[in-house]
């Protein structure tokens, strides 16, 4: 979703602000802008479209000497929310004088009444937006003394937002807040640089400061100055990102997603490794802060996440009731809160999220708090929101995610939730001798995982007869279900083909009518309990004439025999076998997207990190 950067200090700001921009692009946008502070006068540039667009705007827009002596401003990418992603709506935008610029994540709910008013005082809007709304406000409020005025105008403000704004009349500083939209500030030497995100900071520091809800920062070249809005001091530690430039690059492959699939054996080797106690056979994750007791006396996982962390949880559902035999469910974290969950201090709820921003998981966690449970996180970034809110819980350690569509971030989620249930099972129903063999089974799942990659040769040539249509289903039962919704999600957000994930036997109640000849069906039929019964699934939709694509277990080959095509996995506890399961679905997927030449790393319409409810 949208993302800023600012800078300020001794570099070029116009490349600085850019290249910070092009860090931000996996994240999902539509138009683009900057303003650069030049003899205490503010510039604009925008575009619709990609930073290229505007790179090149600014370019002939700008004289050249201008790049090399500004060094202080403020971009952004936005992602359409109030208005198309037109060049008006993008940001930037000025307040009425045009001192005063803003970038703006978040979505500022009362803008509505706020534009009326300001209206009412002869304020004229050139945009659609909320934003726009909101940089005059902030004009309006500035009386001299711009952080001031940027407090003002955020007590008026009902939403989320995280902010950056610059002022002609003061040209030392940016000024930058949150409320619900992260905001970290890279502390350079000589240089600060402020971002959505911290893959925009990490070419210039490694040390960050994360704001807090409700904080406001005065950025000079040379400090970090945080307040809270009331003006009040509040004190942030500096925190090392600890992280590889490296990994936000490709590396030789085509796309991100191509890169992050094959990363998944190394992705899934760091988030078991140390956490698995094979003679005991349990799992080791101090993250969850418990002790056995408190686990003993847990009576519910209550699993909250959106999206391909939503499915991750489907999986640890079966997980949970199988190993741990503790009754276990999965709320979509949008509903959550306005549902008004029967939650207390017995249910352990774990907000599954691979960004830690979602807002609505975020929400959740919030709520989830306020009614008393026990609430931890699984979370990819380290130091986000929500494993900052959560307090404890277990990082997935899969490096950098930049596609769009998750894919490592999914099968360290199962694989982490695979741990945690053994623990929990330890601690229950489950013997020894099956926790150590289970154990085994998951210290293998990055060996399973590269079977299935050395694959992807053949995967691509199955791939080529998959392009033409445009409905696909994919059938799975128990924990193959989520993996069935999963592989559909990831073919219908990269490739554009209409696909629905149904249980197998829920096929025939409504979405059968929808099968023709050639329609593909994509069937988990891996040698697991259930998998006979999605034989006859398989054969009722042959019967309407469907193509099969199954994913089969190696060795099974009546099923395979069965199939029109076939990817095999391994054999393994049918649990493990999701993991290499949903990795065949993903190459499937990024080969048919590839070979309908989509914009694979960055789909039409979709956000990395959806940070609007
Ligand atoms: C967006 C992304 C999905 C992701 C979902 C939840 O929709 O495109 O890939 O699964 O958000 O994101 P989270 O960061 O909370 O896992």
């Amino acid at each position: 979703m949208c993302g800023i950067v600012g800078y300020i200090g001794k570099a070029n700001a116009p490349k600085v602000l850019i290249n910070g921009l092009r860090r931000l692009e996996y994240r999902g946008y539509d138009s683009a802008g900057l303003a650069v502070l030049d003899d205490d006068q503010i510039l604009v540039a925008k575009s619709a479209g990609k930073v290229s667009v505007l790179n090149d705007r600014a370019r002939t827009q700008w004289p050249q000497e201008l790049f090399n002596r500004v060094t202080t401003g403020i971009a952004h990418t936005r992602w359409a929310t109030h208005g198309p992603p037109t060049e008006v709506n993008a940001h930037p935008h000025l307040d009425k004088s045009g001192d005063i610029a803003l970038v703006h994540n978040g979505i500022i709910e009362n803008y509505r009444s706020l534009r009326a008013r300001l209206e009412g005082k002869g304020h004229h809007f050139f945009s659609e937006t909320d934003t726009e709304v909101l940089a005059h406000l902030i004009g309006e409020c500035d009386k001299g003394d711009l952080f001031q005025a940027v407090c003002d105008a955020l007590h008026q403000v009902e939403g989320a937002f995280g902010i950056a704004v610059l002022s002609a009349q003061e040209p030392d500083r940016i000024i930058t807040a949150r409320r619900g939209s992260p905001i970290v500030i890279g502390v350079g030497d000589g240089e600060s640089i402020i971002a959505s995100d911290a893959c925009a900071i990490l070419a210039h520091t490694q040390r960050v400061i994360y704001l807090d809800d409700n904080d406001i920062a005065i950025v000079t070249a040379d400090s970090v100055d945080i307040r809270d809005l009331n003006n009040v001091p509040v004190t942030r530690e500096i925190a090392e990102l600890g992280m590889d430039a490296a990994a936000t690059e490709k590396g030789g492959y085509d796309h991100f997603m191509l890169k992050e699939i094959h990363e998944q054996p190394e992705a899934l080797a760091n988030a078991i490794r140390g956490r698995l106690d094979h003679d005991v056979g349990s799992s080791v994750l101090a993250g969850m802060g418990t002790s056995p007791r408190e686990l003993a006396e847990l009576t519910r996982v209550v699993m909250i996440g959106c999206g391909t962390s939503l499915h991750a949880g489907l999986v640890g559902e079966y997980a949970f009731e199988d190993l741990a035999d503790i009754h276990a469910e999965v709320q979509q974290a949008a509903e959550f809160r306005y549902r008004n969950p029967i939650i207390g201090n017995c249910d352990l709820v774990v907000a599954i999220s691979q960004s830690g921003e979602t807002a609505d998981t975020l929400a959740a966690v919030r709520e989830a708090n306020q009614k008393g449970a026990f609430v931890m996180s699984l979370c990819n970034v380290v130091g986000s929101t929500i494993a900052r809110e959560t307090g404890r819980g277990v990082y997935l350690h899969a490096g950098p995610e930049i596609s769009v569509a998750s894919t490592k971030a999914f099968t360290c989620q199962v694989a982490v939730l695979l741990m945690m249930a053994l623990k929990l099972g330890r601690g229950r129903r489950y013997s020894r001798e099956d926790g150590i063999k289970l154990a085994r089974e998951i210290g293998s799942i990055p060996d399973l995982v590269s079977k299935v990659i050395l694959q992807n040769d053949l995967i691509a040539k199955i791939a080529a007869d998959y392009t033409k249509n445009e409905h696909a289903f994919f059938i799975g039962r128990g924990p193959m279900y989520p993996v069935a919704l999963e592989g559909a999600l990831k073919l219908k957000e990269i490739s554009y083909i209409h696909a629905e994930g149904y249980h197998a036997a829920e096929l025939k109640h409504g979405p059968i009518a929808l099968l023709e000849k050639g329609t593909p069906v994509i069937a988990l039929a891996c040698d697991v309990p259930g998998k006979d019964k999605t034989l006859g699934n398989v054969e009722e939709c042959r019967a309407r004439g469907a193509r099969i694509l199954g994913i089969v277990t190696e060795g099974d080959h009546e099923t395979a025999e069965c199939m029109d095509d076939f990817i095999t996995i391994p054999r393994c506890h049918p649990l493990v076998a999701t993991i290499p399961a949903v990795v065949a679905l993903q190459l499937f997927s990024y080969h048919v997207a590839r070979l309908r030449g989509c914009e694979i790393d960055q789909p039409r319409n979709l956000a990395k990190s959806v940070t609007v409810e």
